[in-house]
């Protein structure tokens, strides 16, 4: 990712200096002085091409003699305004094109005098922020050519102002987030299982986060027989995670669940060979999970937060669970497992109950690759929501649409849990066939929440993306790690409004 650098000094006397224009031929501060300097080039310039829309770029090499070697001017104006992912998806498109270009280090010209829709000082900041996601790439196990393209590196971004502490805070704090949940989403399974995910999540204590592991004797000892049932058939061990933000003395936390399967073969119920590999991020919930903490606490929230992971591996084998096998939850509730593949259910109900039994949530919401269902429905657009809460349904919607991560509703409700009614035991881990199958996955687990505030995000067709998108390459997408973040943001802090 590249490097963010922010300063009020004096503009730059060499390289590339990205330079804001207004709809359409609209020049703020910077602008103006080097048009003046350059003899009315930049004017001349988007003359010829009729101005700059938002988004649209005129690359400007300079004669020598001029202080700089390039201008990209980079159109920003929009009639109707710019939101603050505007402005991020611009800094994305910066960042891209100054790759494009073969630029190693570049820098930002203050915005002042545009039209942004936030101050100079902090759209500056959002872009930068864009610029850096858009720049994030899992390059890890890639030996790296002599002659590869040069990459951006680093961006020093001008103000004529201070940029405050919190605001700068911010930024690195969402960055580096995101990448955290980024790299444990594209780690392989051989890599990242159960005990070493908990390892990476005790990198949280850095930031001041409390870490606790449960391992698989405290996990029997709990009685967490449906989470166990999964893991037994992996030689991997199982564990719980713990993550604890206390920037708050509420006393109830909200609760923050993942699902942490960190190879789903389906098990005995085996899936089909063709895109397996694809199950090894099949803990982006949990990944979305490490990720919100690491935000929430790099930018020092006014909250209580708790995040709870989950952590197996699905594996088929002489120990594994049986379809038809009945185990009993901790919450005392008997599950008949007709299908193995459906696991992560399995898992969550008995993370949700420890969560609402030892945890005492004000809110809980949990996030989870939980069903192929939800990409029929849904496609790759939106994360499927379930709640049983309008308030916290209402401040998820809120937090999705200020981010970019999208969320559509659908439904729960008594007809759907009928669908998970068993013959045998209390309930059954599978619904009637290809009917609602993403609702009922979300019932499944509303059988271990009770009567608290709770959402159920299905990040099955986000969490990973095969397409580039705005803010993101292709690969993980780190979906959940902002909206959380912003969700704390605008309904959790001493001094949020929601
Ligand atoms: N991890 C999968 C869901 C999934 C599918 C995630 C595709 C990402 C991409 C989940 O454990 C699963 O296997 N679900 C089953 C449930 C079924 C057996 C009721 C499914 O969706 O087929
Ligand atoms: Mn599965
Ligand atoms: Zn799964």
């Amino acid at each position: 990712m590249i490097e963010l650098n922010f300063t009020e000094g004096e503009l730059p006397a060499s390289g590339t200096l990205v330079v804001g224009i207004g709809a359409p031929a609209t020049l703020g501060a910077t602008a103006t002085g080097l048009d003046k300097k350059s003899k009315g080039l930049i004017r001349r310039a988007l003359e010829q091409a009729g101005g700059l829309k938002h988004g649209k770029f005129q690359e400007l090499v300079l004669p020598r003699g001029l202080e700089l070697d390039r201008l990209l001017l980079v159109g920003i104006g929009k009639p109707e305004g710019l939101s603050r992912l505007d402005r991020e998806e611009l800094g994305a498109r910066v960042a891209r094109k100054l790759e494009a270009l073969g630029v190693e280090a570049a820098a930002l010209a203050p915005l002042d005098g545009l039209e942004l829709g936030a101050a100079p000082a902090a759209a500056a900041a959002e872009l930068a922020l864009g610029a850096k996601l858009a720049s994030y790439a899992f390059r890890k196990y890639q030996t790296p050519e002599k002659d590869e393209a040069k990459r951006l590196g680093q961006l020093t971004v001008y103000l004529t102002e201070v940029l405050g502490d919190a605001l700068a805070a911010s930024v690195e704090a969402q960055a580096a987030a995101v990448a955290r949940a980024r790299d444990l989403v594209s780690e392989p399974a051989n890599v990242l299982y159960p005990e070493t995910f908990a390892e990476r999540c005790r990198e949280l204590g850095e930031l001041g986060v409390e870490v606790e592991v449960i391992d698989e004797a405290g996990l029997e000892q709990l009685g967490m027989r449906a989470l166990l049932g999964v893991a037994q058939g992996s030689a991997r061990q199982p564990r719980v995670v713990v993550m604890r933000w206390r920037g708050a003395k509420q006393a109830k936390p909200l609760v923050l669940v993942g699902k942490g399967v960190c190879f789903d073969t389906g098990g005995i119920s085996i899936k089909p060979a063709g895109g397996m590999e694809e199950m090894k991020w099949d803990m982006a919930g949990a990944g979305a999970v490490v990720g919100a903490m690491h935000a929430i606490a790099g930018r020092k929230a006014k909250a209580h937060v708790v995040g709870i992971i989950g952590l197996v591996e699905n594996m088929p084998s002489g120990t594994a669970q049986r379809p038809g096998d009945v185990v009993k939850a901790m919450s005392g509730k008997t599950i008949e497992v007709i299908n193995t593949d459906a696991e992560g259910r399995l898992v969550l109900a008995d993370v949700l109950h420890y969560a609402k039994e030892h945890l005492d949530p004000s809110a809980m919401v949990d996030l989870a690759t939980l069903t192929g269902a939800v990409i029929v429905a849904l496609g790759h657009e939106n994360a499927g929501l379930f709640a049983n809460d309008e308030k916290l349904a209402g401040n998820l919607a809120r937090a999705a649409e200020t981010v970019g991560e999208g969320l559509w509703r659908l439904p729960l409700g008594k007809a759907y849990t009928k669908h998970i009614k068993s013959q045998l035991a209390d309930i059954k881990n599978v619904g009637r066939g290809r009917e609602a199958g993403a609702t009922a996955g979300a019932v499944f687990l509303e059988e271990f929440v009770g009567e608290l505030p709770w959402a159920h995000l299905d990040i099955a067709g986000v969490a990973w993306s095969s397409r580039e998108q705005p803010l993101a390459a292709k690969g993980a997408t780190g979906f959940g790690v902002r909206l959380l973040d912003e969700l704390v943001r605008l309904a959790y802090e001493a001094d949020a409004k929601g």
